[in-house]
């Protein structure tokens, strides 16, 4: 196993607990559980988070950013995580009514899902069967 796969897998590894933290931590909020104000359930996030973020950094330098190339579905993947950075906060900090948070809620989870298709398809179109053509043809 290269290097480079090692960190795959690391952010892989990252982007599984990630999701089933958000996804807890979003019933929780619905449910008005006192839980969520628990210290490790605050700090634990940021640690997982922070992995998924340097490991993705250090694997896309590794396998492309060293030869000056970046793929569209890692230009997705960076969009992505700042896109569903914003709607977390909406829906567990910011977002003033339950209806508000809730919907920011789900919509994060399907645009955390839309980013692991494409960094697992390896394409910035994962749900179209022009990405099976285009992976066919790679
Ligand atoms: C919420 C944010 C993200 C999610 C949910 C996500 C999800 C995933 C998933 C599921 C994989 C496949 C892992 C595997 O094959 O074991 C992957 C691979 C990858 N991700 Fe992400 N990712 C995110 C953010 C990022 C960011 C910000 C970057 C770049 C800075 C990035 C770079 C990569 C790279 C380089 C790969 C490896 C692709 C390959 O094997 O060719 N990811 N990502």
């Amino acid at each position: 196993m290269t290097t480079a796969q090692i960190f795959v897998h690391i952010h892989g590894l990252a982007v599984v607990l990630s999701l089933i933290g958000f996804i807890t931590r979003g019933i929780w909020m619905l449910k008005d559980s006192p839980r969520l104000k628990a210290k490790w359930v605050k700090i634990t996030p940021h640690v997982v988070d922070t992995v998924l973020l340097l490991s993705a950094l250090v694997a896309s330098y590794l396998l492309f950013w060293q030869y000056g190339a970046n793929p569209a579905y890692v230009t997705v993947m960076i969009v992505g995580l700042v896109v569903y950075i914003g709607l977390g906060l909406v829906a567990l900090r910011l977002g003033k009514t339950k209806a508000v948070r809730a919907s920011a809620w789900v919509l994060a989870i399907i645009v955390f899902l839309y980013i692991s298709a494409a960094g697992a398809m390896k394409t910035p179109t994962p749900f179209t069967s022009a990405s099976a053509h285009t992976e066919a043809k790679a």
